[in-house]
C-alpha cells in the first residue's frame, strides 16, 4: 500500500503539469444541472459503480480534493489503458464532489 502511494504520488508529480490543463478546463462551478442532492446521489452511485471495477473502493478521507482530483485523471488514463468505458466530464466532476463531499 506504501509503495503504490509513493508511485502514485511519483506519477503525479510527473503528470502534473499536463494535468493541470485538463483540471482547469472541468470547472466544479461551471455546471450546476441538478439539485445538490440529487448530484450527490449521482456522485455515490457513480463511485460505487466505477471506481471498484479494478480494485476495491477507495476510502474518501485518503487523499485531499486537489490529490483526488490528479487520481480521477490517472484512473481515466487506466480505465482508458484497460477498455473500460472512460468517465464523461460530467461523471468525473459529480466522482470528485460527491468524494470530496465524503472526505470531512
Ligand atoms: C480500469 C481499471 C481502474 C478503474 C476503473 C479505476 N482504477 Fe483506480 N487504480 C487502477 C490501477 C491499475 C491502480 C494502481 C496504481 C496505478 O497504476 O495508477 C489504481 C489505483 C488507485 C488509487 C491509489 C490507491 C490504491 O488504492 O492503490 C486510487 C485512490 C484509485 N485508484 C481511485 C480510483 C477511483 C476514485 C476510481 C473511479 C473513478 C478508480 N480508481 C477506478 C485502476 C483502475
Amino acid at each position: 500500500m506504501r509503495i503504490i502511494l509513493l508511485m502514485i504520488i511519483c506519477l503525479i508529480l510527473t503528470a502534473a503539469p499536463l494535468l493541470v490543463v485538463q483540471a482547469e478546463e472541468s470547472d466544479v462551478s461551471s455546471k450546476p444541472s441538478m439539485s445538490g442532492q440529487a448530484e450527490a446521489d449521482a456522485g455515490k452511485s457513480l463511485f460505487e459503480g466505477r471506481c471498484q471495477t479494478c480494485h476495491q473502493l477507495p476510502e474518501p478521507s485518503m487523499l485531499r480534493p486537489n490529490q483526488w482530483k490528479f487520481i480521477l485523471a490517472i484512473m481515466q488514463q487506466r480505465m482508458q489503458q484497460a477498455g473500460v468505458p472512460q468517465l464523461t466530464e460530467g461523471e468525473s466532476e459529480m466522482i470528485l464532489q460527491y468524494i470530496v463531499g465524503q472526505s470531512g
